[in-house]
C-alpha cells in the first residue's frame, strides 16, 4: 500500500512517452500515452523536465548498442526531473527535489518510476537542461580520467571524440584537474575546442594525427581516451609513454558497420589485455563501463553514483565546467531531434524537454 505517500491531486493521469518500435528511421520513433506510473516500494516517481540524445540511443536504433535492449522499449540515457510522489520506505521531503538519474533506458518520457536510492539530487539555482548535460557524459568523463587512468596534475593526455558529449566534459575536467590536453575533432570543432584550453588535432587522417600528437608530445601522452577502436585504437596504443594508460570505452567505428558487435568486443578485451601483459614500458590498457559493478557490487556502485555525480553536478553549478547544449527539442518532436543529432553537425547535447 503506497497511496499515502503517492503524489495528490496529479494534474495528468497519463504520461507521455517515445517508443522505439525496431529497427526504423528517425521518422519511426512513436509517441504514445501510458496511464501514470505508480512508485512502489523503494521508488519514486519523476516528472521528467529534461533528458537527452546520446549516441548510445543512435546505436540502438540500428540495433548496434552492446546489451541492446529487446524492441519495443522507451530510450533515453538519463534525465533531470522532479519528484513527484514517493512509494513506502522512501523517505517523504524527496518530493519537490530536482533529482538525476543514470537510467540507461526509459528517459524519453514526460514521467519515471525509479528506484528512489539512485536519484542524485541537482544542486539549487542549476537549470534542468544545464544539468542534463553532465549526467551520462559527466559520470563517464569523471570515471575515465579519475577512476581508471588517475591523472596527475602536469600530464598530458590525449582526447579522441573531444568535441562529443562525453568528450566536451572530460576535456573540461582534465584541464580543470591541471591536465595538458590534445584533442582529436574535425576541424569545423577546432575554435571551439582552443576555448577551452584544448591543442586540437584533425582525426580524419590517421598517419597525420599520430605524426601531429608526436609533434606535440615527443616522449609520448600519459593517457589516451579512445571511442572509436579499429586502427585507431592501435595507434592510440603506440602515442602512449612509458607507465602511459590506454582507456577504451566505445567502438564508434562499429556502429555503422554490420559486423556482429560481441566478437568485437570479445576482440577489443582480449588485445587490450595481451597489450597490458605483453608491455615492457609499464604501460596499461583497460576498458572502462560506467556500468561495472552495478549487478555484482550494487552499494559501491550507487556509492560512486551519488560520489562522482554530484561531484560533476558541483563543478557545473560553481562555472568549472560550462552545459554544452547543442539544441533543445519538445519531447513529441522526437524526430526531428533525432535527426539533428545525428547529423553530426551540431556541437553539444540535444536536450528532450517532455
Ligand atoms: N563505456 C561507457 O561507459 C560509455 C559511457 C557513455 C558513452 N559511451 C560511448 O561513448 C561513445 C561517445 O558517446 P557520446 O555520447 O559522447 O557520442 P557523441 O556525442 O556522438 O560523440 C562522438 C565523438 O566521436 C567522434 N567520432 C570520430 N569517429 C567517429 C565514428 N566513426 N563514429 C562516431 N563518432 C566518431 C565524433 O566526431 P565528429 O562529431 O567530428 O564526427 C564525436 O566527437 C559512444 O560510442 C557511447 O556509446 C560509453
Amino acid at each position: 500500500m503506497n497511496s499515502g505517500h503517492q503524489e495528490a491531486g496529479t494534474a495528468t493521469a497519463t504520461a507521455t512517452e517515445v517508443v522505439l518500435p525496431g529497427l526504423v528511421e528517425p521518422d519511426g520513433l512513436v509517441v504514445s500515452s501510458r496511464p501514470l506510473p505508480v512508485a512502489g516500494a523503494g521508488q519514486a516517481l519523476v516528472r521528467v523536465e529534461a533528458s537527452g540524445i546520446s549516441f548510445a540511443e543512435q546505436q540502438m536504433r540500428r540495433g548496434r548498442y552492446p546489451g541492446q535492449p529487446a524492441f519495443p522499449f522507451v530510450p533515453g540515457y538519463d534525465l533531470i526531473g522532479e519528484v513527484t510522489a514517493v512509494g513506502p520506505g522512501v523517505e517523504h521531503s524527496l518530493v519537490g527535489t530536482r533529482v538525476a538519474a543514470l537510467t540507461k533506458t526509459g528517459g524519453w518520457a514526460s514521467h519515471a518510476v525509479l528506484s528512489a536510492d539512485t536519484l542524485v539530487p541537482v544542486p539549487e539555482g542549476l537549470g534542468a537542461v544545464e544539468a542534463e548535460t553532465v549526467v551520462v557524459n559527466g559520470l563517464t568523463a569523471w570515471g575515465l580520467l579519475h577512476r581508471k587512468a588517475k591523472v596527475r596534475r602536469g600530464q598530458t593526455v590525449l582526447v579522441h571524440g573531444a568535441n562529443g558529449g562525453v568528450g566536451t566534459v572530460l576535456v573540461q575536467l582534465a584541464r580543470h584537474a591541471g591536465v595538458r590536453v590534445i584533442g582529436a575533432a574535425s576541424p569545423r570543432h577546432h575554435d571551439a575546442l582552443r576555448a577551452l584550453g584544448v591543442e586540437p588535432v584533425d582525426y580524419a587522417d590517421l598517419d597525420a594525427l599520430v605524426a601531429r600528437v608526436r609533434e606535440l608530445a615527443p616522449g609520448g601522452v600519459d593517457a589516451v581516451f579512445d571511442n572509436i577502436g579499429g586502427a585507431t585504437l592501435k595507434a592510440s596504443w603506440k602515442l602512449l609513454a612509458p607507465k602511459g594508460t590506454l582507456v577504451s570505452y566505445a567502438i564508434a567505428s562499429a556502429a555503422s558497420g554490420t559486423e556482429a558487435l560481441v566478437p568485437q568486443f570479445i576482440a577489443l578485451l582480449a588485445r587490450l589485455a595481451l597489450w597490458s601483459a605483453l608491455s615492457n614500458r609499464g604501460r596499461s590498457a583497460s576498458f572502462y563501463d560506467v556500468w561495472s559493478g552495478k549487478h555484482l557490487r550494487p552499494a559501491h556502485f550507487r556509492a560512486v553514483l551519488h560520489q562522482d555525480l554530484g561531484t560533476v553536478l558541483g563543478l557545473l553549478a560553481d562555472g568549472v565546467l560550462t552545459a554544452e547544449v547543442g539544441a533543445r527539442f519538445p519531447l513529441t518532436e522526437i524526430a526531428a531531434a533525432m535527426k539533428l543529432a545525428e547529423s553530426h553537425t551540431v556541437r553539444g547535447k540535444v536536450v528532450l524537454i517532455p
